[in-house]
């Protein structure tokens, strides 16, 4: 087989795969089995630019950086839809809709095709000859941002149509989206990383398209549903042959929609789904109802702002009001302080609401709240209660405005705030009850140091009874000293008393799980610091350049900065972090428990010369082997292992979670790329 049919065949069956997997929900292959025909694609294309796809499966892993995003005009406005959130204003539309079609026609009934409302980000995709062309966000309905590099990497957007039947060129409109499940997953590496969390999948969803850095846009695995096909001369009567030839071609269509002979059926629709949306993997807020035939809608036309065959009806979100009874303030492991309002329990959506949460001091300010204020609160996003709004009549006369705290309600330092961030922050790092078991908590978590059997219960009690004040005090800890400790606790939700205590064989466990945690590698201790920014992927770029602790330490605040992929803020921090003296003192405790500071080297001598005379280098993390273990295998067996990708770089061996920029450079350079497994049979 020639280079370019490998090629072209490799590529349409990775289009196929892709969509299988993603949009169908079923997988046809392992997922080594997909990373190996992907990689092998790759390497192909490396040799072989020329018969590259120029939408190539290849294409989704991003990379491509975008200082500016270009602002492109809608070849058709990006309209907005008329809002109902009641059934006779529904029923009115309806009839507005059946006097709009001609009286005399003989086919003047509508039907109507009902959609659920997807609580995300519009975007508009252009096709030419099958292939995308453009994505666009709405911006202003005229002219939106050309974010094609960011939508390729989102997997549910084909880059080539499946099939032959399509028009030249197509518009496809749809909606970006998080499902719960990637929106939870983002939030807790962002908790990893000692960041806030993203407060709501759609501002998120909107966020992240509009980030320079596709490989990041990848990395968070947004989705697209598409529900609507615009072409200039129509080859299809209705919108329900859209929605299906739209599948047919790839796309991903929610399996939601409905199509609906009369306006009593549609309601049956928006009735039978207002409960059943919540069990939807996305957020969505209502129906959309759209007139099916296209003779219809042309006749029917629209307004200057929205179709008139269209009508968007959305679900009243659930709100309950009930008395502010205080504003408590939490302090978080970095300092962070979180207003909370403790509410009057309420039933809300099936659950009793106690808390909201207020975010920061600006959001208090926002809603003017005022002591014993009447709240309006609704779950924002199904999950989380926020407070919407204030019922001022029922305010008492003289009631206070509450005033966000001055100083931290733990341990009364003044509280300050850093330019550009909306959070004000206890700076008492070592004196401040919450921040010190916090930063405890987040060592010993099972990413970090894995130290099991310590939740914040047992925490506590250590802390009571002073055995640990900082990190470095876990590893003094003594079977003798932790036997026996218990405390009685009552739990705030059922009012129930509670035992918390160090039995036997808890107390062994703990000590022993204390000690195996010196073997933890030193990339991973470095995370377990908590240094702020530095998350697990920071400290492993980190460890992989500057090899100990040492060498950090002694890094000038330029040479940190200069270290690849860390920035000014990241560098700031950790030299920061590094000149205070309860930070050199706990580090030098954790040197002397015997806690791994140096890059593990690990050296497997001389194994063969199979590998003579080449270069390679690995990235990413591996199934049989650790980074450094291949790193030794490529030494043992001969090859030379370079720092970086470079022109002089033969093979890169990319394991998962590869590096994005590394395997660019590489693709850029005509690198070979491998597999773990392409590189163990190299060495059979
Ligand atoms: S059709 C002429 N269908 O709602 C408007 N829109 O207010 C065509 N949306 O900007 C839009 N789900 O972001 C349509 N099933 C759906 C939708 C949907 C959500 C959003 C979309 C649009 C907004 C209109």
């Amino acid at each position: 087989m020639s280079p370019k049919e490998e090629i072209d065949i490799l590529t349409a069956k990775l289009h196929h795969l892709n969509h299988a997997y993603y949009v169908l929900d079923s997988s046809e292959v392992s997922d080594y089995e997909f990373d190996k025909l992907l990689l092998e694609l790759q390497n192909l294309e490396n040799k072989y630019p020329q018969y590259k796809h120029s939408n190539s499966p290849t294409e989704r892993v991003g990379g491509t950086v975008t200082k500016n995003f270009d602002t492109v005009l809608h070849k058709r406005p990006m309209l907005s839809l008329s809002n109902t959130y009641s059934m006779q204003e529904l029923y009115e539309w309806d009839e507005r809709v059946k006097k709009g079609l001609m009286p005399l026609a003989v086919d003047n009934t509508p039907e109507y095709i009902c959609e659920q409302k997807f609580d995300g980000v519009a975007i508009s995709l252009i096709y030419q000859n099958g292939k995308l062309s453009k994505a666009i966000t709405r911006g202003d309905g005229t002219k939106g941002d050309d974010i094609t590099a960011n939508a390729k990497t989102i997997k549910t957007i084909p880059l080539q149509l499946k099939g032959t039947d399509w028009p030249d060129e197509i518009e496809v409109r749809g909606e970006v989206f998080f499902t719960w499940q990637s929106f939870d997953k983002l939030n807790k590496m962002q908790d990893e990383n000692g960041e806030p969390p993203y407060a709501n999948p759609r501002n998120t969803a909107s966020g992240t398209l509009k980030l320079q850095d596709s490989a990041i846009v990848a990395s968070r695995n947004l989705d697209c549903y598409s529900y609507n096909l615009l072409i200039d001369n129509q080859i299809f009567n209705t919108h329900e042959e859209s929605i299906n030839a739209l599948q047919k071609w790839g796309f991903h269509i929610s399996p939601t929609w409905k199509k609906c002979n009369n306006i009593d059926e549609v309601w049956q629709y928006i009735n039978d789904w207002e409960q059943k949306r919540k069990h939807l993997p996305l957020a969505t807020d209502g129906v959309v109802i759209k007139v099916n035939k296209y003779a219809h809608q042309q006749e029917l036309g629209m307004t200057a702002k929205s179709p008139r065959w269209a009508i968007a009806y959305k679900y009243k979100s659930e709100s309950a009001i009930t008395e502010l009874q205080k504003v408590t303030y939490q302090v978080g492991r970095t300092g962070a302080i979180t207003p909370v309002a403790n509410l009057k329990p309420v039933l809300l959506g099936g659950t009793v609401v106690k808390r909201a949460t207020l975010h920061n001091a600006d959001e208090i300010q926002r809603l003017d709240l005022h002591e014993n204020d009447y709240v309006f609160v609704e779950k924002a996003g199904e999950i989380i209660p926020k407070i919407t709004g204030i019922d001022t009549s029922k305010r008492s006369i003289g009631a206070n405005k509450i005033q966000f705290i001055n100083t931290c309600p733990q341990c009364s330092t003044p509280l300050v705030r850093h330019a550009d961030e909306a959070a004000w922050y206890c700076m008492n790092e070592t004196g401040c009850q919450p921040q010190i078991l916090g930063k405890i908590e987040h060592f010993v978590h099972r990413k970090a140091m894995d130290i099991d059997g310590l939740g914040e219960g047992k925490l506590q009690i250590l802390y009571e009874n002073k055995l640990i004040n900082n990190v470095s005090d876990l590893y003094a800890l003594t079977y003798e000293n932790i036997f026996g400790l218990k405390k009685i606790y009552t739990d705030e939700d059922t009012g129930k008393n509670k035992e918390i205590s160090f039995q036997q064989k808890t107390s062994q466990n703990l000590i022993v799980a204390i000690q195996k945690s010196t073997l933890i590698p030193f990339e991973r201790v470095l995370f377990a610091l908590g240094i702020k920014y530095v998350g697990a992927t920071v400290s492993e770029k980190l460890v992989t350049y500057f090899k100990s602790m040492d060498n950090i330490q002694n890094a000038t605040l330029e040479e940190l900065k200069n270290a690849p992929e860390i920035g000014e803020k990241i560098a700031e921090s950790i030299y920061q972090w590094l000149r205070n003296d309860t930070n050199i003192e706990i580090l030098s405790r954790l040197r002397a428990a015997g806690l791994q500071f140096v890059k593990e080297e690990t050296q497997i001598l001389n194994e063969s010369n199979k590998l003579a005379g080449i270069t390679m280098l690995a990235t990413g993390t591996f199934e049989h082997f650790s980074r450094e273990q291949i790193e030794a295998k490529i030494e043992a067996n001969g090859a030379r292992l370079l720092s970086g990708v470079s022109a002089k770089l033969n093979y890169l061996v990319a394991g998962n979670d590869a590096g994005p920029s590394k395997l660019e450079k590489a693709t850029k350079l005509g690198v070979t790329i491998i597999s773990e497994h392409d590189f163990i049979k190299m060495l059979e």
